[in-house]
């Protein structure tokens, strides 16, 4: 599949199989979020792959319960939690050098994107959702 149409044909889905994701897979997917763009080249972002239940369970109570993405976080067999380290993307010897301060949202939108196509290349379906 080229990039278009993965741009074209990626969804967000909130319905899975539990069948386990084989580890090649698993790497590909975090791996494109590492090569994404992101200010000055701070790459402010750190992934978490989970796959621990009790683990699942906790990051979905962290959701409110009319949230479509709550129970498909139990049930999935990875959650990828993308964190981002602050005061790296927008800041230069430690000082904010734009107006804006953090640019770390916009970073991780970044590599989110990313994860999203590349896990949808390789037969992964998945659903962002933010928690601060
Ligand atoms: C910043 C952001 C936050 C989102 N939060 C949630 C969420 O909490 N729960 C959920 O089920 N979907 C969430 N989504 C997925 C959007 O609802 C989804 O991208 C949108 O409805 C468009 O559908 P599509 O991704 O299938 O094109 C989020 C998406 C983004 C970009």
């Amino acid at each position: 599949m080229d990039v278009l149409e993965a741009i074209k044909t990626r969804r967000s889905i909130r319905r899975y199989k539990t069948t386990l994701v084989d580890d090649k897979v698993l790497e590909q997917v975090p791996g494109a979020a590492r090569r994404s763009p992101s200010w000055a080249n701070t790459q402010c972002w750190r992934f978490i792959v989970v796959c621990n239940d009790t683990l699942k369970t906790e990051l979905a109570s962290t959701l409110s319960t009319n949230n479509p993405s709550t129970n498909a976080i139990e049930i999935v067999p990875i959650v990828i939690v993308a964190c981002a380290e602050v005061r790296k993307a927008g800041f230069y010897h430690g000082g904010p050098s734009t107006t804006l301060g953090d640019w770390f949202m916009f970073d991780i939108g970044l590599a989110m994107e990313n994860t999203a196509l590349a896990a949808h290349v390789s037969g992964l379906g998945g659903c962002a959702y933010w928690q601060f």
